[in-house]
């Protein structure tokens, strides 16, 4: 099966991106033709407005891309920009695409929604960003007295996580009412771009005719609609592209360390480039249950992030047992468990810290990479460019 998947350059990967995503990767490169690429213009879709880290973003993602696994001599691996048949194929989709598919699409339709909340809130309330965060502190862990010392810049960036919760559907359009929340940085993703996203997202994928897509959950509506192109392409031009199918696995969910979803947004990852002593920190810093205050009170495991890490990574299941029990029944304190935790984490994080630094000594085969990734990838797109071309009749 030939599989096709690509990843926006947002910034470091944490252990969600590893157990929801590359892990897949990593194993489907064993058996299959793959193709993985940094899609640098669909990141330009939302953070078009500040371009300065992209460079290194992209390269970052290679470099952890590498150390999890991805492999060049199995994979083809290249950015998206480089490859510039999937902007013309993506042209060409987007005269048959009817506009009312791309308006049904539930991202760009939570933009649309929050845009018309947010322009009702923005008439009702005058507050500022002291208020906003302060609401939105209410939903999240933290006391309150921590955030009256919090300075300005911390608050700017509370904000900007606040927004990307709501972005995320992660906030309630309820709780919406009583916030007063920039609508500028709701606008910036009406664009035509915006709204296009799914359109290029099926060239990636139909212009090396793509069988098999490796994604999250979220991106399945943006695969249907990848079928629905390629049906339509079909139709009006004869049978050129196949009808490729997502290809979702089973994953493990890893909490961040708070018990939240495990996202940049919110503060609470483990990053695969955090040093030792980074992730100590943040272990050490864990949510637990709340219930549990005193060393010895009684602990719930099934609501412990903590618990669910050593169910990861905790690798002899007779001492998961015992920590179970030892948690319900108070003997074992949150300070130990998560110590021992830490021995587990550290030892499946350890290797991966070791291949970085290596590869990170050889910075030039990143460059190196790319450029061969991109010339295998645009050796069969623009095969399929002249076919699509041949069947359009285009000059
Ligand atoms: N939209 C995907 C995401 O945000 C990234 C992506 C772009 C992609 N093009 C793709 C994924 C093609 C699979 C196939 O995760």
């Amino acid at each position: 099966m030939r599989i096709v998947s690509g990843m926006r350059p947002t910034g470091k990967l944490h252990l969600g991106h590893y157990f929801g995503v590359i892990k897949n990767w990593v194993k489907l490169q064993d058996e299959h033709e793959t193709f993985f690429f940094v899609a640098d213009w669909h990141a330009l879709t939302t953070a078009y407005k500040k371009t300065s880290d992209l460079k290194r973003n992209i390269r970052e993602l290679m470099i952890d891309w590498l150390t999890l696994g991805l492999d060049p001599q199995k994979s083809i691996l290249f950015v998206q920009s480089r490859v510039k048949e999937h902007a013309e194929l993506h042209l060409l989709f987007s005269m048959i695409t009817p506009k009312s598919w791309l308006e049904w699409n539930p991202t760009y339709k939570d933009m649309k929604y929050n845009l018309l909340r947010l322009q009702d809130i923005a008439l009702q309330f005058k507050g500022g960003l002291r208020d906003v965060v302060r609401e939105f502190m209410n939903m999240i862990p933290y006391k309150v007295e921590d955030f009256e010392r919090f300075e300005e810049h911390l608050l700017d960036d509370l904000a900007e996580t606040f927004i990307s919760a709501l972005f995320e559907g992660e906030i309630e359009p309820e709780l919406l009412k009583n916030l007063n929340v920039s609508k500028r940085d709701f606008y910036e993703t009406d664009t035509y771009g915006f709204l296009g996203y799914p359109v290029l997202q099926a060239a990636d994928i139909l212009i090396y005719k793509g069988q098999g897509v490796p994604v999250g959950e979220d991106q399945l509506p943006h695969i249907e609609l990848t079928r629905e192109i390629a049906r339509r392409f079909n139709h009006l031009y004869g049978e050129i592209f196949p009808e490729p199918e997502a290809l979702l696995t089973e994953t493990p969910k890893v909490p961040g360390t708070d018990g939240r979803k495990m996202s940049k947004s919110y503060n609470n990852a483990i990053f695969f480039a955090d040093t030792e002593e980074e992730v100590k920190t943040k272990v050490m810093k864990m949510f637990t249950d709340p219930q549990k205050l005193r060393r010895n009170d009684p602990g719930r495991p099934d609501l412990c992030p903590v618990f669910m890490y050593h169910k990861l990574f905790t690798k002899d299941s007779s001492k998961i047992e015992q920590i179970d029990r030892d948690c319900r029944s108070g003997k074992l304190g949150c300070v130990d468990c998560k110590r021992m935790m830490l021995e587990g984490l550290e030892a499946f994080l350890k290797p991966f810290r070791e291949k970085r630094e290596e590869i990170e000594e050889n910075v030039r085969d990143v460059e190196e990479i790319f450029l061969e990734g991109s010339s295998k990838a645009r050796e069969l797109a623009s095969k399929t460019m002249e076919e699509v071309r041949e069947a359009m009749n285009l000059g």
